[in-house]
């Protein structure tokens, strides 16, 4: 029997590779997604996946395709959860749970496992794509299985097979990164009442911190994705890179909420978001010039109901490719120019412009104008409160 499992390095899926063998008599193969967590947590992975126990180590590099395929048509509909929520980690899991599939395919396993617990998103997210993408393959999920539900007792269990671990029993925060967003979960943060202590925060400097000065940067937009940025044209996945080198100085694409889990309970998470921020902010610029009343509200809908559909990881449904054709339409009309201020964690989008822009100073000024004639308001009011007319007139 073998099973391929989504492996991070980290402590939990460190104690799982032994735990699989022993309890499922199978061989292990670790697979590593490259989601743009960054080199440190992807240095030696592969020899500690080894040194773990497992046969074979896979390190797949998603990072072009997470941005392309994944995050881009989320921002397209504008989905941000819960008014706040970026959905870094949600976005990542459909395309870990393809890739992971594709190597099991490769090895011929017949199981997929996970190191998510069973209290969380992610073990639904995971398990929902793998019963869409590879329904034949059994799931293991050891956290909804085992007893070792504390670090001590990992950290025991590991020591005991000998097995390094460069984990210390005192890393307090769960964290999960790519290259959108890192989340912290855990630790004083568990308490609303407790402020983020300093640890928390991990790539973006405070806006106390940030520099006095602010900084412009000027992004260019076409067909919903950023093309270039200062003039400079970028791959999706360097846009990306580029905007969090230039937003995290600048406190840029921090919150801490308080969010509702699919599985019921509420959690408290604190997210850094710069790049993504960044360029949410530009999208929505665009939208105001180009969205009439009645479209904008329309994506609003979408936005919301997409929201949903990422954080629940319902992503290989037909509703998510009904809802990104929607957006898609709205898309083609998505292009021109943003020039945004960073300053002390807010960014604002200065100026705007584009070739399909509805905005029409003709008709806008304050000043004269000829194009406007005001005595047409008079009916369109007339009719537009008639029905509050005739109700007044009944009641009196
Ligand atoms: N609460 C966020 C979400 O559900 C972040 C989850 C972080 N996951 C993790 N394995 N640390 O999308
Ligand atoms: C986990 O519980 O494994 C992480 C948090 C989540 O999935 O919501």
């Amino acid at each position: 029997k073998k099973v391929v499992l989504a492996y991070s390095g980290g402590l939990d899926t460190s104690a799982i590779v032994p735990w699989l063998k022993e309890n499922y008599n199978c061989e292990v193969v670790a697979f590593v997604a490259d989601v743009g967590q960054g080199a440190e947590e992807l240095e030696g992975v592969e020899a500690k996946a080894i040194a773990s126990g497992a046969s074979e180590c896979h390190i797949v590099d998603l990072k072009d395709e997470l941005v392309a395929d994944y995050i881009y048509p989320t921002l397209k509909t504008g989905a941000i959860y819960e008014g706040t929520y970026l959905l870094g980690t949600s976005m990542a899991r459909p395309i870990i749970a393809k890739a992971q599939v594709e190597v099991a395919r490769k090895v011929g396993a017949d199981a997929l496992s996970h190191g998510c617990t069973g209290k969380g998103n992610d073990q639904v997210r995971f398990e929902s794509c793998f019963a869409a993408l590879a329904p034949d393959l059994k799931v293991i999920a050891p956290w909804r299985e085992w007893d070792l539900s504390s670090r001590e007792s990992l950290l025991d269990y590991l020591a005991e097979r000998n097995i390094p671990c460069s984990a210390s029993a005192t890393k307090i925060y769960s964290r999960d990164a790519n290259a959108w967003h890192i989340s912290h979960e855990g630790g004083e943060l568990e308490d609303p009442w407790c402020q983020p202590s300093d640890q928390v925060w991990t790539w973006t400097n405070s806006p106390e911190q940030a520099p006095n000065e602010s900084l412009l940067v000027q992004l260019s937009i076409k067909n919903g994705e950023v093309v270039a940025v200062n003039g400079e044209q970028m791959s999706p996945f360097q846009v990306l890179t580029t905007l969090n080198e230039i937003a995290a100085p600048h406190g840029i694409g921090r919150v801490d909420i308080v969010e509702n889990r699919l599985v019921g309970m509420k959690s408290r998470g604190c997210y850094e978001t710069p790049g993504g921020t960044v360029i949410m902010a530009a999208l929505q610029a665009i939208d105001e010039l180009v969205l009439d009343k009645t479209s904008r509200k329309w994506k609003d809908t979408l936005a919301n109901e997409f929201s949903h559909l990422v954080y629940d990881g319902r992503w290989f449904t037909p509703l998510k490719d009904s809802i990104l054709a929607a957006a898609e339409a709205f898309s083609t009309l998505a292009t021109g120019e943003v020039v945004l201020k960073l300053y002390k964690g807010q960014v604002t989008a200065v100026q705007k412009q584009s070739e399909n822009s509805l905005y029409s100073e003709d008709f806008a000024t304050f000043g004269e104008d000829d194009v406007y004639d005001q005595s047409h308001a008079e009916g369109f009011i007339r009719l537009f409160s008639l029905s509050s007319r005739i109700s007044a007139m009944n009641n009196k």
